[in-house]
């Protein structure tokens, strides 16, 4: 969470500055704020909430200077005000930050034992007083940041500005990703490469407890033990247009329906040329593996949800799934023979990155399913499993559900090969419905009108319940989440034989209950679980297949899903699950994009 991103340019910075901000909005957007040095000055510009009102204070009061650092926020440590608004400046200092400093609260009490007082309630303030100390007391700006980076713990990433300083700025990372940008006589700093595209595509990613002195010549990085190294520079092949909503309303509407390309490219990218055996990187086979243990956060853990079926189903392979924040702290039992696999979009979530490093050396193998292929979740595990849905921007995950969804079900069939469950003809037949799955997607598509009818009433509700068996039931989990996250309403996601042990006490006329029951071999029972909803007046939208909705008889409102395999089912009825809570969001007039509280990466516990 926060953004940071830092130019050491020729020219002036802000207007940069921002459009690379503009590109780190997902991972949080409570505030944002600018430091440049000019003459040697520090000075920054800061506004609270959306990029657009830091962009109306630039306007109206510019600020120039040919370096300049500047932050996107999502708050943590005090409210998302302007005073708490990054850069932080004291002395000759000005700091940005993403992640926590876990002692900020023993520093504060130092500094004020100093006679040093705190402006503001956050934990990067106490960083930039440290370094002001460090500076006062005679250090040099790189002594003064080493200094204060060796006393802070916590996971964060850090970008240092100083006054009378115009060629220099100072970059750390523990715990959390930094980008360093090299250009022709500039140099840059950015919490993601995607930021940094229509600058350079030549990065460099630091390492774990890497910090790094840059000037416009260049840049040292130094390892975690102080040590110069030499980390090497990549050519990023970024599409710059991957920021844009390509004529789509939002970046939602448009990863939305990214979906059917994205999974066919994947699919063709993880299958032979003969698209009838699988070809999954070296390390990602099953031979051996006694137990998969699937770990994520949010929706990445509705995708292991869904995971889970597929493993026993079609492998016989037991399978356990955790939600990352829980699983270190409990005392979990792992198998030295087991597969552990973590489902994470940014690759960066901190609890999914915590619960990695905890398995490690305790697993035969840990395996990680990402979207972007340079994230530390890519880097720390034996195997990356890039899932390939390109920059998923909208907060809310559409194209990253189901191309997650679309790699853990390959890897469910290799595991079925692997032990002898699957014959190559099932194999085969199994990929060419994955095939034909991508056509089934663009029909549901088409159904956005429908669709959008549905959400006109669920956009009027208080709360609203989404059902469903089997793989339906972490669909519905996952329309919950999405609904509430996207529109504000109260929804909850259910297992359909649940409802009667509790739930169903919150039923009557005014709770919508979306039903999600392909046609397959628990269809019949889901709309006993249907009916009982209806008998006590609750207004029941049906989201199924015709031959369901033939054996449904009247509902009060439905949804026509083309027919699919019951296995890839989940992957079809991700869409209806997206376009119910992006319809519902946009009569309630939410910010779909950005919804509140949000941020995209989130990089603290
Ligand atoms: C919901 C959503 C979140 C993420 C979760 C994990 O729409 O996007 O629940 O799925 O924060 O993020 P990643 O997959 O980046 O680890």
């Amino acid at each position: 969470m926060c953004g940071i991103v830092g130019v050491l340019g020729r020219h002036e910075v802000s207007p940069g500055i921002l459009e690379a901000l503009r590109r780190l909005e997902y991972r949080g957007y409570d505030s944002a704020g600018i430091a440049t040095v000019n003459n040697g000055v520090l000075d920054r510009r800061r506004a609270v909430g959306k990029l657009v009102n830091l962009s109306d204070v630039l306007v109206h009061t510019p600020l120039p200077g040919k370096s300049g650092i500047g932050h996107t926020r999502w708050a943590t440590h005090g409210a998302a005000t302007e005073d708490n608004a990054h850069p932080h400046l004291a002395g000759r200092v000005a700091v940005v930050h993403n992640g926590i400093i876990e002692n900020f609260r023993a520093l504060r009490a130092e500094l004020a034992a100093e006679g040093i007082a705190h402006q503001t309630q956050t934990d990067t303030e106490t960083v930039a007083l440290l370094t002001a100390l460090h500076l006062d007391r005679g250090m040099t700006p790189v002594a003064a940041a080493r200094a204060t980076l060796a006393r802070l713990e916590g996971a964060f990433a850090l970008a240092f500005l100083f006054a009378g300083e115009d060629d220099l700025m100072i970059a750390a990372r523990r715990g959390s990703p930094l980008a360093i940008g090299h250009g022709v006589g500039e140099m840059y700093l950015g919490s993601d490469a995607l930021a940094l595209a229509p600058l350079t595509d030549q990065i460099t990613y630091l390492e774990e407890g890497d910090h790094a002195i840059l000037t416009r010549a260049g840049v040292t990085v130094f390892d975690a033990g102080g040590a110069a190294v030499q980390r090497g520079v990549a050519t990023i092949r970024l599409d710059a247009a991957a920021a844009d909503k390509s004529g789509h309303r939002h970046f939602m509407a448009k990863e939305m329906a990214q979906q059917p390309a994205i999974l066919r490219a994947a699919l063709a990218a993880y299958t032979d040329a003969t698209g009838t055996a699988l070809a999954l990187p070296e390390g990602a086979g099953f031979d051996g593996v006694d137990r998969v243990t699937l770990v994520a956060c949010g929706t990445g853990f509705y995708a292991c949800q869904v995971a889970k079926y597929w493993f026993e189903q079609i492998a016989g392979l037991p399978a356990d799934i955790d939600i990352a924040s829980e699983f270190r702290y409990r005392a979990p039992v792992l198998s030295p023979h087991s597969m552990a696999v973590f489902v994470s979009q940014s690759g960066e979530t901190a609890d999914t990155l915590a619960a990695l490093r905890h398995v490690q050396g305790k697993v035969a193998r840990t395996l990680g399913v990402v979207n972007v292929p340079t994230s530390s979740i890519a880097r720390e595990t034996d195997v990356a499993l890039p899932i390939l849905a390109g920059p998923e921007i909208s907060v809310a995950s559409t194209k990253g559900f189901t191309a997650q969804l679309q790699v853990l079900m390959l890897l469910a069939l290799q595991a079925g090969v692997d032990r002898g469950r699957l014959t190559p003809a099932a194999l085969a037949d199994h990929l060419s419905a994955l095939r034909a799955l991508p056509g089934l997607i663009n029909q549901a598509l088409d159904r956005e009108g429908q669709m959008r009818d549905i959400a006109r009433h669920l956009a009027e509700a208080r709360d609203i319940l989404f059902l469903g068996r089997g793989t339906m039931y972490p669909l519905a989990l996952e329309g919950a989440l999405k609904l509430k996250e996207l529109s504000y309403i109260h929804a909850e996601g259910y297992a359909a034989g649940e409802l009667k042990h509790g739930p169903i006490a919150l039923i009557d006329q005014h709770v919508p209950v979306v039903v999600l029951a392909p046609h397959d071999a628990l269809f019949d029972k889901t709309l006993s679980n249907m009916q009982e909803v209806m008998a006590r007046q609750g207004q029941v939208f049906l989201i199924a297949d015709a031959r369901t909705l033939a054996a449904a008889g009247e509902v009060t409102h439905s949804l026509t899903m083309p027919e699919v395999p019951p296995l890839l089912a989940p992957i079809l009825y991700a869409i209806p699950a997206q376009m119910l809570a992006y319809h519902t969001a946009l009569f309630r007039g939410t910010d779909v994009d950005q919804p509140r509280n949000l941020a995209k990466s989130v990089t603290v516990e």
